[in-house]
């Protein structure tokens, strides 16, 4: 099968994203999102792509033109997957608007439609069951930004049909991303399994007393050849997040110095508007981090 017209449901942040890295790409893309208000904001982000993408990525204005001409939005899910070969769903991280989106999905998609989920905290089986076609369903994860950090992890749930697994490695590499195949259900796939923990002790080590955040990262770049540490990695992934997994697991596991680190980030930080890289500070200060001077691991 090959996969020729994509639609991205949902184009916020990573749909935004998702969309325009497949347009470029070469396929055909339409773009879903419920809310007119969120295809505006996508043609917005998409402006700024293609400027981006012009002065720092080498693309040449006619590349653009053809990217900006395979992208196509509506507000209409029924005329979005009409003809869709695959459908690449980043809604909102709401088990509730998850569920009604594959059910409406479910409606109007084509027999030959493939879905994948960008969740990246849902596993694929709890809402298998709503797709009306679990074999044609899986998970392709994205990172952010999806062209910078480009792995797609692709993973199965056990009702997963192998073959649409292979279309889906297929496509993901097709689209300018390093496959990832993940062949049993893992919450957090490969990266956020090795990412959370990693950050999470560090801000244990940090806002524990134990030493200070430039050693932490100093001792992780210098021992393993990283070019950055776990607080110039909480820098780019933004403070929100990381007090948002914080809080999450910390009352999950009831785990009150989770807790606490979780409240230290928000007052010491998110409250005065130091949300990472995005804002131009965080741990440190942007766009020239302290850490990426050649003196820093001396
Ligand atoms: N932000 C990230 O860095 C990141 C990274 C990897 C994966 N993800 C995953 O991507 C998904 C979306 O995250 P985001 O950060 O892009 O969110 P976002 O809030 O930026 O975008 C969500 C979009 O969905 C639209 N929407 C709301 N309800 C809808 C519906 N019923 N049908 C269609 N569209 C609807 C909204 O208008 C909005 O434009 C989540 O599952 C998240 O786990 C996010």
């Amino acid at each position: 099968m090959e996969i020729k017209n994509v639609t991205i449901a949902g184009a916020g942040v990573l749909g935004s994203q998702i969309a325009w890295q497949t347009a470029y790409h070469g396929f055909n893309v339409m773009v879903y999102d419920a809310f007119e208000e969120g295809i505006k904001k996508s043609k917005e982000f998409h402006a700024n792509f293609a400027q981006l993408f012009m002065a720092s990525r080498g693309a040449s204005q006619a590349k653009i033109d053809e990217t900006l001409k395979r992208l196509t939005y509506t507000t209409n899910l029924a005329e979005a997957v009409k003809d869709a070969d695959l459908v690449s769903e980043s809604v909102p991280e709401r088990m509730d608007i998850k569920e009604s989106f594959y059910l409406e999905l479910a409606k109007y998609a084509p027999e030959k439609t493939i879905f994948t989920s960008n969740s990246s905290t849902m596993l694929p089986s709890t809402f298998a069951h709503f797709t009306g076609r679990p074999e044609k369903f899986l998970a392709l994860h994205f990172a952010n930004p999806v062209w910078d950090a480009n792995v797609g992890e692709v993973m199965k749930h056990s009702g997963t049909d192998p073959k649409y697994f292979d279309i889906v490695i297929d496509f993901a590499r097709n689209i300018g991303l390093v496959p990832i195949p993940i062949h049993k259900e893992q919450a957090g796939y490969v990266l956020n399994s090795l990412l959370v923990p990693l950050l999470s002790i560090a801000q244990s080590l940090y806002f524990g007393g134990v030493s200070d955040y430039e050693s932490i990262d100093k001792t992780w770049m210098i021992s393993t050849g990283a070019k950055i540490g776990p607080f110039g990695i909480i820098d780019m992934v933004g403070m929100q997040t990381v007090y948002n997994i914080a809080l999450m697991n910390g009352t999950k596991t009831n785990n009150q110095d989770m807790i606490n680190r979780a409240k230290k980030i928000k007052e010491e930080y998110i409250d005065k508007g130091k949300l990472g890289r995005s804002t131009g500070e965080g741990f440190y200060k942007y766009p020239d981090p302290k850490f990426i001077e050649p003196d820093f691991l001396k």
